[in-house]
């Protein structure tokens, strides 16, 4: 009999056999594991319908183990036990969003009828929350993380995933801003031979250069004013796994020649060093700039775009792979409400129309961001349209269709048509500002003022933007 499937955590054998034993014996299919990265790992594999956790546990604690279902499998249900009866761990443990925890000792009888209670609830709200990742079957038996989607863009980056991730080869993995470039770039990690070695993560836009060189290459004591310690780069630290490059189109001139060179010759010293250290990774990048461009204007270096770009995988826009967002929205509203312990929030239809209308100029990202918000802010069960920022709200009767390409027999009111294009120009400047006008009436190379009686002249409201 399918009972339901559970997964145990505790690094005592004794307990963790003794609980498996028990629940086995009542038609549960029980698995167990000694420590928190090790049931992580597994959880990856298979799906689980309920997890019991130790809190205190060596490496990646009970807590960690709750955030981390919380945070990627929200369905799942957490009970934690623990021994050490502390009223933090107990505060953490319902601040989490544990299902229940028990202190030990505890009698087993008591944790069969928890571990029933907690699988009737999450095959419940599995039915009726039907969380949007349990509906997709990932491709070539692929770990694709948090990554939600199956359109058929989204189909092809999954199957350049696949490929590469059998390979070491440099990948380089382009996209506009919040096209989830990060999780592609952690999903070939992971499904690759290096998935237990190390993940670096790098963003090269985010530190200046000066201490970006010591960051990715480390350096030896004395080496410069403040190196009072000898210390190894990212690279050293990648050493069997992965470094990734995060925008990557930031990288100083100077540090994309050592770049170069770890690539070709997978070797490089610290500054300062003499010794050369010889590395065995795999390198990813990530840019949401077009670097060829960059190359163009002499940014960056084209010999280092070729290494990089020996598997190129484009991460297409959100408004390119519509389909994909309803079940994003419905993944982040899954997640966004469980995570609150408050009742599931819809959008109701205006506001999904709303949206596959909308040019999400921040990609996924801003899906996620905005939901976070309205989950927080709606206080109805449904998100309605009046509840969207104004940036969803152009009041779309008022612009006008294209510009004609072809001129009718009748002729045509310049000065109309002209009007008409400006309209949309506006229109066009004020969606990428989000709807803030000064931000629009620069991009417009207008003043703010002049931007306003545009509006006004037009009728166009000024509350409706
Ligand atoms: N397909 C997806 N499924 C689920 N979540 C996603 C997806 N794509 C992006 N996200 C989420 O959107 C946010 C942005 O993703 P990510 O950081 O990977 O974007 P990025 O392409 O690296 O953006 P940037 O260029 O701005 O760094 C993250 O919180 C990520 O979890
Ligand atoms: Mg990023």
């Amino acid at each position: 009999m399918d009972r339901g499937s559970v997964l145990v955590i505790d690094d005592s054998e004794v307990i963790r056999n003794g609980i498996a034993e028990k629940l086995s014996s009542c038609g549960y299919n029980v698995t167990v594991a000694s420590d928190g990265p090790q049931a992580l790992e597994i959880s990856r594999q298979r799906d689980f319908d309920l997890v019991i956790s130790d809190i205190v546990l060596p490496k990646l604690d009970g807590i960690g183990v709750l955030k981390y279902f919380k945070k990627n499998r929200p369905e799942v249900p957490v009970i934690l036990i623990t021994g050490h009866a502390t009223l933090e761990s107990a505060i953490e443990a319902i601040r989490g969003k544990a299902f229940d925890y028990l202190l030990k000792p505890f009698e087993l009888s008591e944790l069969v009828n928890l571990t029933r209670e907690a699988i009737a609830y999450s095959r419940k709200k599995r039915k009726n929350g039907a969380i949007s990742r349990h509906q997709q079957t990932p491709p070539h038996g692929l770990d694709l993380g948090e990554i939600i989607g199956s359109s058929p863009l989204m189909q092809r980056v999954y199957d350049k995933i696949s490929k590469v991730s059998k390979t070491d080869c440099t990948v380089l993995i382009q996209g506009e801003s919040g096209t989830g470039k990060e999780l592609i770039a952690r999903a070939i990690h992971l499904n690759s031979r290096r998935r237990n070695k190390p993940w670096i993560p790098i963003n090269c836009g985010a530190i200046p250069g000066e201490l970006l060189e010591s960051e990715l290459f480390g350096h030896e004591k004395g080496s410069f004013t403040h190196a009072f310690r000898s210390r190894p780069g990212r690279f050293e630290l990648a050493h069997k796994g992965t470094i990734f490059l995060d925008e990557i189109a930031e990288l100083p001139l100077v540090l994309q020649v050592k770049l170069l060179r770890v690539i070709q010759e997978r070797c490089f010293e610290r500054i300062g060093g003499l010794k050369t250290i010889k590395v065995d990774i795999r390198i990813i990048a990530a840019t949401n700039k077009n670097l060829e461009e960059s190359v163009r204007r002499g940014e960056f270096r084209e010999d280092l775009y070729y290494r990089l770009n020996v598997v190129p995988i484009d991460v297409p826009p959100l408004r390119e792979r519509i389909e994909d967002l309803e079940p994003l929205a419905n993944h982040f509203l899954d997640y966004f409400c469980l995570s609150r312990d408050i009742p599931r929030k819809n959008l109701s239809p205006d506001v999904l129309q709303c949206f596959h209308e909308y040019q999400w100029p921040g990609n996924v990202r801003e899906l996620e961001n905005l939901l976070e918000r309205l989950v927080i802010l709606v206080e109805g069960d449904t998100i309605q349209v009046d509840d969207l920022p104004p940036r969803f709200k152009s009041p779309k009767e008022l612009i006008p269709g294209n510009v004609p390409t072809d001129f009718p027999a009748t002729g045509i009111s310049l000065k109309a048509e002209i009007e008409k294009y400006e309209t949309q120009l506006i229109f066009k400047a004020l969606e990428k500002a989000n709807g803030v006008k000064s931000e629009a009436a620069r991009l417009l190379g207008i003043n703010r003022t002049t931007l306003l009686e545009k509006l006004r002249r037009r009728g166009i409201p000024l509350s409706s933007i």
